[in-house]
């Protein structure tokens, strides 16, 4: 066991765990912090998906000795009020079905539109390929996702 610090959704943290424990389990376990959802563990899926340093990465493969000073942000810490544009475009679009995968769906959106903030159908699809959703609501993402850059400045 060792102290680990970090900043998760703008406040310090810090937690006495085995180096090797995933930032999933850290986050859920530790912090309480259970909207980040377990599903493979083996970085395949992307339902685990938080942002470090505003790269969206997969947490179960993420040792929390990898994160000592790091800002990371999980879907609790996206918006204070389900304000962001994707809440708000997951809402209008109904997006989600039974829901598990759909903070990590949401968060890879997220840190990809901070990168490509007017995004085509085709980059929107490039992007969440990788992250799988077993009650297919893929085409409701990618209207999603398109509908929220519109609402993004500029
Ligand atoms: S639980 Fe991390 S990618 Fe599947
Ligand atoms: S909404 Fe059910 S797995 Fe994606």
């Amino acid at each position: 066991m060792a102290r680990f610090a970090f900043e998760v959704n703008g406040r310090q943290e810090s937690v006495d765990v085995s180096p090797d424990t995933p930032l999933l389990w850290v986050l859920r376990d530790s912090l309480n912090l259970t909207g980040t959802k377990y599903g493979c563990g083996i970085a395949q899926c992307g339902c685990c998906t938080v942002h470090i340093d505003g790269e969206a990465v997969r947490s179960c493969v993420m040792p929390v000795s990898a994160v000592v000073g790091k800002k990371i942000v999980t879907i609790e810490g996206l918006s204070t009020d389900r304000g962001h544009p994707l809440q708000r475009a997951w809402i209008a679009q109904q997006v989600p079905q039974c829901g598990y995968c759909q903070s990590g769906q949401i968060m890879t959106a997220a840190a990809f539109l901070k990168k490509t903030p007017k995004p085509t159908a085709t980059q929107v699809d490039a992007a969440m390929s990788n992250n799988i959703c077993r009650c297919g609501t893929a085409q409701r993402m990618r209207a999603a996702i398109i509908e929220a850059a519109g609402m993004l400045p500029g």
